[in-house]
């Protein structure tokens, strides 16, 4: 029997898009870092990633830890919002285009569907076996590599006399035309917090918000960066965080009771990485005790906090759940239908990238 030259496309078609990576074997390392790292020279001493974020320097302090621990390896960072990123592997992925070798991402609804299609390195770093069990693909496709969350920051030189414990204290008088919030339909991480908040405290505490003349803003990073600013009255937010070492005259706390954001960033290589020896000494080296030992809230359950790290273990504090932002990131029906709902309430983001100006 011949088949037609369209039906034949057709089937090449299908079995590119549909291709189940039934066998597709893991990789388990055991190199050590200076290993990986000899290796990664001789590859050519580049890794190219792409990291979720919204500020242009978001990649900066991994890169110069990065580059002063394995001389002569560059890391080639591009920050963008990861809902941004994801779109162009998709794009590299089905025009055979461009390809980053390693990608670390907030939308994890994209990483077992590129492994079904696939695209991912099945590849186990060293560590891997101790990371949480639900922040991880059980052949290495893709895994967590640090906790990521919201706080409450507020500026004490702003706000001398004011205390932030719970959601509830954004309402106080003193913080009328005081609060600068992201637009949760801008980015899922805040409109993941808006729905907690919402489910928690009902739809009245949005009015409650909006009554309070809040500056709403593009960018995770962008309400920090004013609150610090003297240049601006805006003195406190939700959907922001600085890191746990103490910043002058900045008040950062988690709720108490209240919810909050927690989830495990999470990083792929991918399989036609251009420099997969490049991606595995960034995968081992972000896992290692040493790199982990600067991150918080650790992905592998085998080490101690960091020093001088403020809160509980993860798995103790009871007002967050870091597994549940992939279940909330994968019903992207019930995300659509939320964030044009806070659209309607709040008119459509405004503002340039905060790539570009977060300030703007
Ligand atoms: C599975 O993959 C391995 C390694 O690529 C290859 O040697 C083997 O033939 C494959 N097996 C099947 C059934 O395709
Ligand atoms: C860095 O990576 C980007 C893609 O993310 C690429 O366009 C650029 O050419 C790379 N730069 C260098 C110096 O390799
Ligand atoms: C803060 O409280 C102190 C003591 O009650 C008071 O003297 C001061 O004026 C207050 N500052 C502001 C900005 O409200
Ligand atoms: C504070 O904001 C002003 C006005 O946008 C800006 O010119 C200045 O660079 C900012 N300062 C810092 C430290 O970011
Ligand atoms: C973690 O950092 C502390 C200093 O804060 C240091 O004493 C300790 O040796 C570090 N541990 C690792 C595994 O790097
Ligand atoms: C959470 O923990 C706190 C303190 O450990 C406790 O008081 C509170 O009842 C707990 N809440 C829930 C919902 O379990």
């Amino acid at each position: 029997m011949r088949l037609s030259l369209s039906l034949l496309a057709l089937l090449g078609t299908v079995a590119a898009d549909s291709l189940f990576a039934f066998n597709s074997s893991t990789q388990v390392e055991t190199r050590s870092l200076d290993e990986l790292h000899q290796a990664a020279l001789a590859e050519g001493g580049t890794v190219v990633l792409w990291h979720g974020g919204d500020l242009a320097n978001g990649g900066d302090d991994l890169k110069k830890s990065f580059e002063a621990r394995f001389p002569g390896v560059t890391l080639n960072v591009t920050i963008d919002l990861s809902k941004y990123h994801d779109g162009r592997v998709d794009q590299g992925l089905a025009s055979n285009g461009f390809l980053p070798d390693s990608v670390i991402l907030q939308t994890l609804q994209d990483y077992p569907r590129w492994d079904v299609d696939g695209a991912l390195l099945r590849y186990k770093p060293a560590g891997f076996d101790a990371i949480n069990p639900a922040y991880k693909d059980p052949f290495g496709a893709w895994y967590g590599v640090y906790v990521y969350s919201w706080s409450f920051i507020w500026s004490s030189a702003k706000l001398p006399n004011v205390t932030i414990a719970e959601f509830a204290d954004f309402l106080k008088p003193e913080l009328k035309d005081k609060l600068v919030l992201t637009y949760p339909h801008d980015d899922d991480a805040v409109l993941y917090a808006f729905d907690l908040a919402l489910r928690a405290y009902g739809a009245g505490f949005l009015d409650q918000l909006i009554a309070q003349n809040p500056r709403w803003v593009r960018g995770t990073g962008t309400p920090s960066l004013i609150i610090q600013n003297s240049t601006f009255a805006e003195a406190a937010t939700f959907t922001s965080d600085l890191g746990y070492a103490p910043v002058d005259g900045i008040g950062s706390t988690k709720p108490a009771t209240g919810p909050f954001v927690s989830w495990a960033q999470t990083a792929a290589i991918l399989k036609d990485a251009p420099h997969p020896e490049g991606a595995k000494l960034l995968h081992n080296y972000i896992l290692s005790p040493e790199y982990q030992n600067t991150t918080g809230w650790q992905v592998r359950e085998d080490l101690p906090l960091p020093q001088g790290f403020p809160y509980a273990p993860l798995d103790k504090v009871n007002n967050t759940n870091p597994v549940d932002f992939a279940r909330w990131m994968e019903d992207r029906g019930r995300v659509e239908r939320l964030r044009f709902w806070f659209e309607a309430k709040l008119g459509t983001a405004q503002g340039v990238s905060p790539l570009i100006d977060p300030l703007s």
